[in-house]
């Protein structure tokens, strides 16, 4: 056949093919996986290798939404999509500018595969709602997955069919900034928060109100050495399985469709090309089906790594070691057919990688409704809804940690006569955004000098910053002070910028920034009653005001209802039940610490000089981890285990009574924690593995059971086997890492 005749009877089979999938108009659900599997074979068997190379090309966009997006789009993407070189766009977003991208995928490319948009809804899109790190200080699981769903329906509607979402990092250093970002130090809070994020954003993907969520970034990216965001990360394998990648597994076994890998190497590997990571654990332990993308650029960093000499090689490396899909390095757009055709990679690897991709885009239902998420009607209705605001409220409200609550000097009367609202963050609409505000408006935000106003409209309120976040000047201290003076009491809002904390913003230090806590000493000279309300995006050593000032509030960053909810809390209408995800250091020097560490052969012992310590800070947390107060009180009675013996296929019932004691209706989160005594490897003094939060009105007492099973008793043995060993174990009930009482137990 002649070149041109074959080309023409390509184009036919191909413009064939595709009417009758489009004539199909199958509705989603009833596209079973068979049907999918055929009709992906169907498209790759038309695909050139070009095109093939094309569908795993992502590239980033740029940003806009809503009805007056101007639609000039570069003609560079115009021909990349026409061409069939582009696969994915992500930060593409708006009903009106994804429907005209898609709109010559579908009809102007030669396949007419539709494009899949892709956007960080790490924490809401115009709606923000609070930090991940936040929301995971609820340890609300339910709460978590209707916040992503409501995160989800917001980013459908403009356009978004795709998160790279949830960040399930676990980070046990607080100088490093993405911290912010994930669910904090422990993996099985981790593993909950990840589960629970994942059905939240996918729900029901037949539909055009959900999101693929992407599990990121695989793996241990927050054991960056020195908390330094994208820095060597060098971890034995029992670290690796134990603690960083639990929230991947449990990512992938509530159903996420993609995984992202990471920017860091483990021990000599990047993730990008790292096999044993991507293909041995992934796909073969863990039977991920879904498909994984780089994070940006990371393939192409394979050169700066050292792994790679050049961009063609670093292609090479990351598709054999399992990534399917590139952001923004354009390596396999431009290598992956040539690596093809001189043998390097092959054409069943290029084929599994693009079926992956096909598979996704069949089972969002955009083969048949290409246009399901572009609907400027639906997102003009959606965004911003009183629906997901309402969402963004609940959640901020759950995500408060009370650290301290002296006297009860909280919560507050609403009838105070004067308030003094002072602190660099009392009035900013910017920061409490946090560090992924996307779309989010500083105009919607409710600050705390908002939220306190109406909350307490009959009192005199004075509002002065004090001081700059990272300034050094105190020249404002003067007027602060007599705010402070001619006030009942004061409320003093301290922390980070937004953008303290997020990628690249690893900081060298945890103290608060600039002079704002001398500004606290300051006021505090004066005697009136301070509250502190904390806004930051990590774990802050706060030595001087957790043992000076009264009350303290972690607020985190809350997004757009951060004011209300914070003026919620101070006077009483939400009673706060948050819990830390992550410990308090003492000072930077404590880090690392965290609250599931080994017992060491010389545990910290005062009376015994030659025992783990430093000479120059207790070793003791300044918060633990599970920590966080309530107006109410809880009272635990001793646990009950329902045998003191068990064999390895038994079950152990171990339950707590719990009693509200106090004067106020309230959560408590209920804290379960093992620890293997004797082993044949060393074991973490505590680890959670399960917890409960619960609603007790006051004067009331709930049994809280839990049940123990041979998997909780389990760790990877030796030779990485995932075991239980018998011997003795102490379960532990309590209200954080720190209080909690124990039974020991026999497992034979
Ligand atoms: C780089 C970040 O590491 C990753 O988390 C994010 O999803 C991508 N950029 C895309 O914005």
């Amino acid at each position: 056949m002649k070149k041109s005749f074959r080309l023409l009877f390509i184009s036919l089979v191909s413009f064939l093919f595709i009417q009758t999938s489009f004539l199909q108009k199958n509705n989603q659900k009833q596209l079973n996986n068979t049907d999918i599997e055929r009709r992906i074979d169907s498209v790759l068997s038309l695909m050139t290798s070009e095109e093939k190379a094309g569908q795993l090309n992502q590239l980033s966009y740029g940003f806009g939404w809503g009805p007056d997006v101007i639609l000039q789009i570069p003609t560079e993407y115009t021909d990349l999509i026409r061409s069939g070189k582009i696969g994915s766009f992500l930060n593409a977003t708006g009903a009106k500018l994804t429907r005209e991208l898609q709109r010559i995928a579908v009809e102007e490319s030669r396949l007419k595969i539709p494009l899949l948009f892709g956007f960080d809804v790490i924490h809401g899109v115009k709606t923000i709602f609070p930090v991940p790190l936040a929301e995971a200080s609820s340890w609300d699981p339910d709460l978590v997955q209707m916040s992503a769903s409501l995160q989800a329906k917001e980013a459908a509607s403009l356009g978004i069919h795709w998160t790279f979402a949830p960040m399930v990092d676990i980070a046990r250093d607080p100088r490093w900034g993405r911290i912010v970002e994930g669910s904090g130090e422990d993996p099985f809070l981790g593993s909950e928060m990840a589960a629970a994020r994942v059905k939240g954003f996918q729900g029901d993907l037949s539909s055009n109100k959900n999101i693929i969520a992407c599990a990121k970034h695989f793996a241990a990216y927050g054991g960056a050495e020195g908390g330094r965001d994208y820095n060597t990360v060098d971890i034995s394998e029992r670290t690796l399985r134990e603690i960083y990648l639990p929230p991947f597994k449990a990512a992938v076994d509530a159903g996420a469709q993609t995984i992202m890998c990471s920017f860091n190497e483990i021990s000599g590997v990047p993730s990008s090309s790292n096999k044993f990571l991507l293909t041995d654990i992934l796909r073969n332990e863990w039977k991920f089906n879904g498909f994984v993308v780089s994070d940006w650029n990371s393939i192409g960093e394979l050169v700066n790594h050292g792994v790679a000499a050049n961009l063609k090689e670093a292609a090479m490396l990351a598709i054999n070691a399992g990534v399917d899909m590139d952001m923004e390095s354009r390596s396999y757009v431009t290598y992956l057919s040539d690596l093809v055709k001189e043998g390097k990679v092959s054409e069943d690897r290029l084929n599994e990688a693009v079926k992956r991709i096909l598979r996704i885009k069949f089972k969002l239902g955009l083969f048949d409704t290409p246009y399901k998420y572009c609907n400027e009607d639906a997102e003009t209705m959606t965004v911003m809804s009183q629906e997901i605001q309402d969402a963004a409220l609940l959640s901020a409200q759950k995500s408060i940690v009370l650290l301290k609550n002296q006297n009860g000097i909280l919560p507050l009367k609403k009838d105070l006569k004067s308030i003094a609202i002072i602190g660099p963050l009392a009035n900013s609409k910017k920061h409490p955004l946090g560090s992924w505000e996307q779309m989010g408006d500083s105009n919607d935000v409710i600050t705390l000098l908002d939220g306190i106003k109406k909350a307490a409209p009959q009192a005199i309120i004075s509002h002065v910053k004090g001081c700059t976040i990272k300034g050094k000047s105190k020249n404002d201290f003067p007027l602060a002070v007599e705010a402070a003076k001619n006030s009942d009491i004061v409320i003093l809002a301290l922390g980070e910028e937004g953008h303290m904390s997020g990628e690249a913003r690893s900081r060298s230090s945890i103290e608060l920034p600039g002079v704002q806590n001398e500004l606290a000493v300051e006021l505090f000279k004066i005697g009136k009653p301070i509250i502190v309300v904390l806004m930051n995006g990590r774990p802050l050593a706060i030595n001087w005001i957790a043992e000076n000032i009264p009350a303290i509030i972690e607020s985190w960053f809350l997004g757009i209802k951060s004011g209300q909810a914070i003026a919620d809390v101070i006077f009483g209408d939400v009673n706060p039940g948050g819990k830390l995800p992550v410990t308090f250091p003492r000072a930077t020097g404590h880090i690392p610490i965290y609250y599931n560490h080994k017992n060491t052969g010389r545990p910290s012992n005062p009376l015994d000089y030659f025992t783990s310590k430093y000479l120059d800070l207790h070793l003791t947390p300044l918060f633990p981890f599970g920590y966080g107060l309530s107006y109410t009180n809880f009272s635990y009675d001793e646990i009950q285990l329902n045998k003191t013996k068990i064999k390895m296929d038994d079950t152990l019932k171990v339950s707590v009574n719990v009693k509200n004691t106090g004067n106020y209706d309230g959560e408590e989160v209920v804290q379960l924690y093992i620890q293997d005594v004797t082993a044949s490897i060393t074991r973490p003094v505590k680890e959670l593995k399960g917890f409960k939060k619960i609603f007790l009105k006051k004067g009331e007492s709930r049994d809280v059971e839990f049940i123990i099973t041979k998997n909780e008793l389990s760790f990877y043995d030796a030779s990485m086997k995932w075991i239980a060993e018998p011997g003795s174990f102490k379960v532990f009930a309590g209200s954080n890492s720190a209080d909690a009482q124990f039974k020991t137990f026999e497992l034979d």
